[in-house]
C-alpha cells in the first residue's frame, strides 16, 4: 500500500502560508495546518478537503509560546509527516531603539526560534522514517540584503538564509532536503499591524501568493538549496552579490520606504 503523505505548514491562516497549503494538497499532500487564527485554519482545511482527494487537519497555536511549539511537535509522532514549511512569520517597521524589547523579541520568537525548534524536531523524525524528506524555511529578499526600519527583522531573515544552507551541507547525502526559499513583495497581510500599507500604485510590485507558493513548493522537489521566485527578486539578489552591501542597503530602503505609507 503506498503510504500516505502528510506535509505541516505554519502560518497556513493567509497569505503565502494559505497558498503553500492548497498547492500541496493540489499534489495530493495531505495537510496540517498551523497559525493562532482558528477561524481560519477551520475554513481552509474545509476548503481544502473539499477541493483536493486529501486529508487536513489543523493546530490553533501561537508559536511565539514554549507550550504551543511543544504541542505542534508533538503532531511529528502523531502524523507520519515528511514535508515541513517553516512559513510563519513577522514583520515590523521603524526605528530599532523606538520599539520595545518585547516587540523585538516577540519577532525573534516566531521568526527564527519557533523555525528552528520546528525544524530540529522535523529532521529528527525524518531520520528515524527514512523516507524522502523536505524542509523548506521561507526566508526573504532580506536574508540578502538588509534594509533600515527593518532591523530585526532583515536580522531573523540572514538567519534563517545561513541556518539552513548549513543545514543542507550538514543534511547532503540523507534522505532529508532543506531549501531556504527567499520571496520578495507578495500579496498578504504582512504588513497588518505594522503601522504602515502600501502607497497606491505599489500593488504592481507585489508577486500573488499562489504563485509565489507554487514556486516555493517546486524549488523544494527540485532540492535546491536557495530559491527566489521572480525576476525582478533574483535582478536585486545578483546586484546586492556585485555592488557593495551598504549601498544595496541605502538603495533598497529608500525605495521601500517610498513605497511605504503610514496606515495610523
Ligand atoms: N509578503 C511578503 O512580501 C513577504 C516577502 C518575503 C518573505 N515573506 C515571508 O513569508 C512568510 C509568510 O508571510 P506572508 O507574507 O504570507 O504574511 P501573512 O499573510 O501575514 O501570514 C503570516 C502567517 O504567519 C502566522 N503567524 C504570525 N505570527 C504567528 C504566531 N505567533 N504563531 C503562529 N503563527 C503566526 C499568521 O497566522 P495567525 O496570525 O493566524 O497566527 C499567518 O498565517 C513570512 O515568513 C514572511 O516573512 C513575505
Amino acid at each position: 500500500m503506498m503510504q500516505e503523505k502528510w506535509a505541516l505548514i505554519t502560518g497556513a491562516s493567509s497569505g503565502i502560508g494559505k497558498d503553500f497549503s492548497r498547492e500541496l494538497a493540489k499534489q495530493g499532500w495531505n495537510v496540517i495546518l498551523v497559525a493562532r487564527r482558528e477561524d481560519r485554519l477551520l475554513e481552509l482545511k474545509v476548503e481544502i478537503e473539499k477541493s483536493f482527494s486529501v486529508k487536513a487537519d489543523y493546530v490553533k497555536a501561537d508559536l511565539a509560546r514554549i507550550e504551543d511549539r511543544e504541542r505542534v511537535i508533538t503532531y511529528f509522532e502523531k502524523y507520519p509527516i515528511s514535508f515541513l514549511v517553516n512559513n510563519a512569520g513577522l514583520q515590523s517597521r521603524g526605528k530599532f531603539d523606538e520599539k520595545s524589547f518585547q516587540e523585538s523579541n516577540h519577532l525573534i520568537e516566531v521568526n527564527v526560534t519557533a523555525l528552528v525548534y520546528l525544524a530540529r524536531a522535523a529532521i529528527i523524525q525524518f531520520k528515524k522514517r527514512g523516507t524522502t524528506s523536505y524542509l523548506l524555511n521561507v526566508g526573504s529578499l532580506n536574508s540578502y540584503i538588509a534594509t533600515g526600519d527593518s532591523a530585526i527583522y532583515s536580522g531573523t531573515k540572514a538567519f534563517v538564509k545561513s541556518f539552513s544552507l548549513a543545514l543542507s551541507e550538514e543534511l547532503n547525502g540523507t534522505n532529508i532536503h532543506c531549501t531556504c526559499f527567499c520571496p520578495g513583495g507578495t500579496e498578504s497581510e504582512i504588513l497588518n499591524g505594522t503601522g504602515v500599507q502600501l502607497a497606491s500604485g505599489g500593488e504592481k510590485y507585489m508577486m500573488k501568493s499562489s504563485l509565489v507558493a507554487r514556486i516555493g513548493i517546486e524549488s523544494a522537489f527540485q532540492q535546491k538549496h536557495t530559491a527566489i521566485p521572480g525576476f525582478l527578486n533574483k535582478f536585486n539578489v545578483l546586484l546586492s552579490k556585485v555592488l557593495p552591501e551598504k549601498w544595496m542597503t541605502a538603495i533598497s530602503s529608500r525605495m521601500l520606504r517610498s513605497m511605504l505609507l503610514s496606515s495610523k
